[in-house]
């Protein structure tokens, strides 16, 4: 039976690709690797921390005919992001694919943040970005490749802000700029930017930062959901696959919400009305009707 905890595409879908995921050792990165991986690609997983790669590398490689290399690489230094492009040409001889995933995020209060807080996020999510996107970027170019892409993660509130999580609000609507300004400039290229707004996905990473243990069971993320459930890392990974496929083609430039239709609830005005019982809408229509006439 198909649903949405399926792998959707096809077995050979992302066959002959290599793509590199930062941020790929936990989380949505490790989702989203995974199928890769089971498409056929070659992927490289990066990130800081190299022991809990090569952990994931291992079982990585079980899945599909690809190999996955991971590679220590901390986005906010332009010269670690360009010793990892180098040692994924020698490996591979050439990249496909550029998924910036990597992130950094906890809520605070934003008068309780130092000016370093700040940066630390601004650094890892905007500058990480524009790290890995100028060097893979400025390559294609170099190298007349055609037919690459660059997919970044953003979220909802990339583009409506948020309070409490401001240094990633602001980093992840310059993220979002980035992904639309390239996918114009650069597409005489042959390259494509597209971009994914997830809603709640759970994951260690996210829920330690932004949801911890102390004010869980107050916030039920679930509930603030119209369709009443947090995403599946699968329906994430099948909505990233296709987007770094060749299916994708002539998506160019797009930011897809992938949030339950979250975002949407808190926007419109008369959205908190859902709290009114339904056997109280004959009495409202009635009193409504009456004013009309009075
Ligand atoms: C206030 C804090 C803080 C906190 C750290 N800082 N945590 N300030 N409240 N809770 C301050 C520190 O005091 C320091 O400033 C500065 O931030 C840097 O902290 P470090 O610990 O030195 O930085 P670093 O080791 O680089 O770690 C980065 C990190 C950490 C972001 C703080 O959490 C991390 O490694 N995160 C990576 C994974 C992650 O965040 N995943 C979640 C992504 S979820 P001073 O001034 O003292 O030097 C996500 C979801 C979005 O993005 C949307 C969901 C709906
Ligand atoms: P996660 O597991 O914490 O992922 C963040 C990843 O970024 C980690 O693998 C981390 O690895 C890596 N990273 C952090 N700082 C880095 C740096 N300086 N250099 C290189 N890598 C670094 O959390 P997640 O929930 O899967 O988040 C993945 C993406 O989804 C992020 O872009 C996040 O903003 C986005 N997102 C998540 C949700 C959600 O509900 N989960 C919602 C909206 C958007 P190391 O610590 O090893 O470096």
């Amino acid at each position: 039976m198909i649903d949405y905890t399926k792998k959707m595409l096809r077995d050979d879908a992302l066959q002959g690709k290599t793509i590199v995921v930062t941020g790929g050792g936990s989380g949505l990165g490790k989702a989203m690797s995974s199928y890769f991986m089971e498409l056929g690609a070659n992927v490289v997983i990066t990130s800081r921390n190299l022991e809990k790669l090569n952990k994931v590398q291992k079982e990585l490689n079980q899945l599909g005919s690809g190999s996955c290399l991971a590679i220590a690489c901390d986005v906010r230094h332009i010269e670690e992001v360009e010793a990892m492009h180098k040692k994924v040409i020698e490996t591979f001889k050439k990249v496909d694919v550029l998924l910036n995933n990597a992130a950094g995020n906890f809520i605070a209060p934003t008068e309780r943040l130092s000016a370093n807080a700040f940066d630390t996020i601004i650094d890892i999510v905007l500058k990480g970005t524009k790290n890995c996107t100028l060097t893979f970027g400025k390559h294609w170019i170099n190298q007349k490749q055609q037919n690459t892409s660059v997919l970044n993660i953003v979220t909802t509130y990339a583009s409506t802000g948020s309070g409490y999580v401001v240094p990633s609000a602001t980093a992840k609507a310059g993220v979002l700029a980035l992904t639309r300004s390239l996918s114009v400039e650069w597409a005489k290229y042959g390259m494509r930017f597209n971009a994914i707004a997830p809603g709640p996905f759970p994951t260690k990473g996210a829920w330690d930062r932004l949801l911890p243990e102390h004010i869980r069971d107050q916030f039920d993320v679930s509930k603030k959901v119209p369709l009443k459930r947090v995403g599946e890392h699968q329906e994430l990974a099948n909505l990233a696959a296709y987007l770094v496929s060749d299916f994708s083609a002539y998506i160019n430039g797009e930011v897809i919400t992938i949030d339950g239709g979250e975002w949407l609830q808190g926007a419109g005005q008369m959205n908190q009305l859902e709290q009114i019982p339904q056997a109280m809408w004959d009495q409202l229509e009635a009193a409504i009707r009456a004013k009309k006439r009075s």
